[in-house]
């Protein structure tokens, strides 16, 4: 059928289309109410019991697959390479989840998972998940203070993480970060238990540290808990519009159905493949396509700890590919730009084969056209953009293999995928029509899957998401539908950017910065980046009292953003500048900075205060 079929069809009954979804899920009760909405709040498979992770394990091991690889760790900053069967999965699962259910961490607990890219990350996801805790992972670039609002936001009850982190020429302490994570947080656990790793070992020496092999105990396993559709499996972080990150709740039932078909929706994958996420745990990518939907399906996922380029070389990507058969990739355009320029005309590529590949999948920013052009020649694959976020949990529009591919059009994330209507709105919620350019929103109800509650703050997602366009979902993405269909995702609408494929807030980054004690106020904007997309550089304006050098206060604050939030801001430019331009009412205007600092065509704002600012921030552009 084709993809204008199914659409139609989930459009004309959306209920018996995720009816029909739900079928490939084991649930342990039936659901009493495909979709319930109460307020804003849509729970989709009300009333049903399942377990995510027997759905990912048990199930598979119980069909006779206990021998299939599940796991294929890979870590050329290690070297180490690993096959974990979904039989050992089990077994190692259970095991945690015995000795977590034993120290009393019950359905509903939290549990922090601050751990490198190494199979105990994925063990102890599920592990939680089998006993109904809830998971919140963090990724390892952040800083402890980043940590330690994580820790208070959720208050878990332990902590699981690993000794250190392996990143190209350098080792990260993560007990170190852990430790003083701890150190600041008011909600603290009663226990961390530490992954200690052959290549660093850490001590262990803070009242609650016990080293994982202690703590588990591998004659004992626990056998999965009845759990709601509605209860959360985990919490993600993710940058919110003010420096607070948001706790991205996303519950079990909903989540299961849209994830395990999109493995063959959107991904084309069956039981027998390989599928590679080149992402981290850390991210929604990791969370859903390295961990949860290939196990959901049952087939296997590769966990790279490394890089596309540097670790040790730019073949990397099509080595794993080669090496483990991988049928369909994942990854971000930023990855591609970093191996197309070390390897224009991608010399590496010819040691490996690539035979079984498929398909290339890119998200996570804005895809430029020459990188999928020059992937697409490289490989002789379809380089398929798509489009999602970590709210949604799985991609808004893309383009569908399972119903044979429409034509790839440059510059676009494909079409919405069944499950989701997307429209754009001007600023007061007016639906434009097609290639008007505007707000993209998407029709409510949400599809299974997507999130539609912020952790420990009631209100933030309706006031964050629904409250700007009465009965749409807010993306905070522009962009534009063309007549047949076509989405194009052009920028964000708020003060996100996209580095490397992260998400990071500028607001954050300069609630940092005015706390730095010379700092009398700050603009952060995104610089244009040949190889990032886009990296953060920050504007300050200086106390009159200030008797320090600029470049004292330039590198006093580089460092106070690394320490605060950590290296994966990739914040290494901040200038001094007299005064910033503003509106007469007192406005920095980002958007028109952001304009000159990155050469393109602006106008002057006809409520600015001071035309002469311009002037600096355009003197400004010699610096940088
Ligand atoms: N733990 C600790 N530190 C980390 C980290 C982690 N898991 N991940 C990144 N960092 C650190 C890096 O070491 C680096 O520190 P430095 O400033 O001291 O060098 C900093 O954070 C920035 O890292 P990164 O953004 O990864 O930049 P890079 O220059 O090291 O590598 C790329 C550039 C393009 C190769 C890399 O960003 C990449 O592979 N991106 C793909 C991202 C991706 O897949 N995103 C998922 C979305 S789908
Ligand atoms: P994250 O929540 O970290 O996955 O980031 C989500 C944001 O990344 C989206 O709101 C978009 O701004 C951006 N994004 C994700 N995928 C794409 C894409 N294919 N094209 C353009 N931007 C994208």
């Amino acid at each position: 059928m084709s993809y204008h079929k199914k659409y139609a069809e989930w459009e004309n009954n959306p209920i018996s289309f995720w009816e029909d979804k739900a079928k490939n899920i084991s649930w342990i009760k039936p659901w009493e109410k495909t979709l319930f909405q109460k307020n804003y709040i849509s729970n989709w498979f009300h009333g049903g019991t399942l377990n995510t992770c027997y759905n990912c394990i048990d199930r598979h091991v119980k069909n006779g697959n206990g021998l299939k690889y599940a796991i294929f760790y890979d870590s050329p900053v290690a070297n180490i390479k690993k096959k974990i069967s979904y039989q050992a999965l089990l077994d190692n699962v259970s095991s945690l989840a015995a000795s977590l259910y034993q120290d009393g961490v019950r359905k509903g607990d939290r549990v922090i998972i601050y751990m490198p890219m190494i199979p105990e990350v994925i063990i102890s996801m599920l592990a939680c998940a089998r006993i109904g805790a809830i998971h919140s992972v963090v990724f390892g670039g952040f800083a402890a203070e980043e940590l330690s609002n994580r820790i208070d936001d959720v208050s878990p009850k332990i902590i699981i993480s690993a000794s250190c982190g392996l990143e190209p020429n350098k080792i990260i302490d993560y007990k170190e970060i852990l430790d003083n994570a701890i150190k600041k947080c008011v909600n603290k656990p009663i226990k961390q238990i530490i992954f200690q790793r052959d290549i660093k070992t850490c001590l262990l020496n803070k009242p609650g540290d016990i080293e994982w092999n202690d703590y588990i105990d591998e004659k004992k396993s626990i056998e999965c808990i009845e759990l709601n559709s509605d209860d959360p499996l985990y919490i993600l972080h993710t940058s919110g519009t003010t420096g607070l990150p948001k706790g991205i709740v996303r519950t079990n039932g909903g989540h299961a159905v849209a994830l395990y078909n999109s493995m063959k929706m959107t991904y084309d994958i069956t039981e027998n493949e390989v599928f590679w996420a080149a992402s981290d745990v850390g991210w929604v990518v990791g969370h859903s396509y390295i961990v949860y939907a290939p196990l959901l399906l049952g087939c296997s996922t590769v966990l790279y700890e490394g890089k596309p380029v540097g670790t040790p070389d730019s073949g990397q990507f099509w080595r794993i590919i080669s090496e483990y058969k991988v049928s369909t990739m994942f990854t971000a355009p930023t990855a591609i730009r970093a191996i197309k320029k070390e390897d224009p005309n991608a010399e590496e590529l010819k040691k490996y084969n690539i035979s079984n590949l498929k398909y290339i999948f890119l998200a996570g920013e804005r895809a430029d056209p020459e990188s999928i052009r020059w992937t697409m020649k490289a490989t002789k694959k379809p380089v398929i953009d798509h489009w999602w976020q970590t709210e949604t949990g799985w991609s808004i529009a893309g383009n569908f293999p399972e119903y044979g591919l429409f034509d790839i059009l440059e510059g676009s994330t494909g079409k919405a995928a069944p499950g989701y209507s997307v429209v754009v709105l001007d600023d007061h919620g007016k639906e434009l029509p097609r290639e008007e350019m505007g707000n993209l929103a998407i029709k409510l109800p949400l599809p299974p899957g997507c999130s539609s509650e912020i952790w420990n703050d009631k209100n933030r997602f309706f006031e964050a998401y629904l409250s700007k366009y009465r009965g749409y979902y807010n993306t905070s993405d522009a962009g534009i539908i063309n007549k047949d269909g076509y989405i194009s995702v052009m920028s964000r609408t708020d003060d996100i950017i996209n580095c490397a494929g992260h998400r990071i807030s500028t607001g954050s980054i300069e609630e940092i910065l005015t706390n730095h004690n010379e700092i009398a106020e700050c603009a952060v904007v995104g610089m244009v980046d040949a190889i990032k997309g886009h990296v953060p550089i920050g504007l300050l304006v200086l106390n009159n009292s200030c008797t320090k050098s600029e470049s004292e206060i330039e590198n006093e604050v580089i460092k106070l953003v690394r320490d605060k939030l950590g290296a994966v801001a990739s914040f290494k430019k901040a200038f001094v500048i007299k005064s910033l331009p503003k509106t007469r009412s007192g406005k920095i205007l980002r958007s028109t900075i952001a304009k000159i600092l990155n050469n393109q065509d602006y106008n002057k704002p006809a409520t600015i205060e001071d035309e002469s600012t311009l002037n600096l921030v355009i003197k400004l552009k010699d610096k940088i």
